[in-house]
């Protein structure tokens, strides 16, 4: 390795929350929830990332409401069942060492849809589905169900539920919260030019645009304690003539640092299908480091970041102050398969290189023979 991994496992602070270094596992769906409540799944998955030795764990996007969710297989928070499940998994990731994390979320249009690996396909409200809402009544794509357009009355009831889901996630003994207003999903959504055509407060202007996303992040931020760090998600542009933009993004980030944001986490895209998307290694870091150098906020970098001196590089740059890893570690088993299959040996790989880099071993044989000094 031809650059030491320093200020990786560097620690980062936000807020009276500590995290050892910073390697964030990404938030991942596990679609494997009944009813918006988790298992043993969630707790092994969790877990598992947190004794990886990862700064903080993400739980997977966690849904407000039951009309909310992507899948009827995604995680919610909206009772005391969901909210004892959250406590297991806050527990657990904090046993292995990790700061425990979780976003929330609302899927906006993207609703109803069957897992990614049965395609991600419309389910009909008449095949258990439900019809989604959103901004304005367009599907995500032709064929795709038909969303109901949003009451101001029921736009404020969604942030309502954001700041109860917040509650709950503050009793679980979660640290760090963060709003998914990324993807395509609803927040993104009402931000959007391409998704967004109210002709209410809520739409036309960027002013307009932001205003719902900016109301429930700091309806949230009321229910959050004020001692604990608060997050975003965002696509930092729609990669579609037309969309939002990176600049829309720095106006963004700057509104919200005025209402106690700790940090934006910039991915991208996801908002439409005819997207056309520059995809590479680091291929979103430059978005990262434009909203770092254009504000104030610490920022974290994701997308295409495999190992541990891409990311050391990153850091060391002032690019972002934190990264996320997502498929490094468990894409393999979310896609299964020969593909998931092929996957996991990469991705073993790949984590082997970080336990080495963690671990401040320099071969295999030295991480054994201190794994051996360990047992009990
Ligand atoms: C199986 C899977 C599930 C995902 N679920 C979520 C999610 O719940 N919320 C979210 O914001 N992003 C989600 N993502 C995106 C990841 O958080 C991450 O941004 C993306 O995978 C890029 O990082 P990577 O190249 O390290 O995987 C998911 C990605 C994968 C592979």
């Amino acid at each position: 390795m031809a650059v030491r991994p320093v200020k990786l496992f560097e620690p980062v602070s936000f807020r009276s929350v500590t995290a050892r270094n910073r390697i964030v596992v990404a938030p991942m769906c596990q679609y494997s929830a009944t009813d918006g409540l988790g298992d043993d799944w969630h707790v092994q998955h969790l877990g598992a990332r947190a004794m990886g030795g990862a700064g903080i764990v993400f739980t997977e996007a966690t849904h407000v409401s039951a009309i909310g969710r992507i899948t009827p297989y995604c995680l919610g928070l909206w009772n005391a069942q969901h909210a004892a499940l959250l406590t297991r998994l806050a527990a657990i990731i904090a046993r292995g060492g990790a700061v425990p994390g979780i976003q929330i979320a609302h899927a906006g249009r993207k609703a109803s849809t069957t897992r990614t690996w049965e395609g991600s396909k419309p389910i009909a409200p008449a095949d258990g589905g439900w019809v989604p809402v959103a901004p304005s009544p367009i599907p995500f794509h032709p064929g795709a169900v038909d969303p109901r357009g949003l009451t101001t009355g029921e736009i404020a009831e969604i942030a309502a539920q954001f700041a109860a889901s917040a509650r709950l996630a503050r009793e679980a003994g979660m640290k760090v919260v963060e709003i998914h207003a990324a993807h395509g999903y609803l927040l993104h959504q009402f931000l959007s030019p391409l998704t967004n055509k109210r002709t209410d407060a809520y739409g036309g202007s960027l002013e307009n645009r932001m205003r719902y996303p900016l109301e429930l992040f700091a309806a949230m931020r009321d229910a959050w304690p004020a001692k604990k760090p608060m997050g975003i998600r965002i696509s930092a542009v729609d990669w579609v003539e037309g969309g939002w933009t990176i600049q829309d993004s720095i106006a963004f980030t700057r509104e919200l640092q005025k209402l106690g944001c700790d940090y934006v986490d910039a991915s991208s895209g996801g908002n439409d299908p005819n997207q056309k998307i520059k995809i590479g290694p680091s291929y979103q870091v430059p978005f990262a480091a434009r909203v770092k150098a254009e504000t104030s906020l610490p920022v974290a970098a994701v997308g295409l970041i495999t190992d541990v001196e891409q990311a050391e590089k990153i850091l060391a740059n002032g690019d972002a102050d934190a990264v996320l890893l997502g498929r490094p570690y468990v894409y393999g088993l979310a896609l299964g398969g020969e593909q998931g299959v092929r996957e996991v040996i990469r991705n073993f790989v790949a984590d082997f290189d970080l336990t080495l880099a963690l671990s401040g071993c320099r071969s295999v044989s030295e991480l054994g023979f201190q794994c051996l000094q360990l047992a009990p």
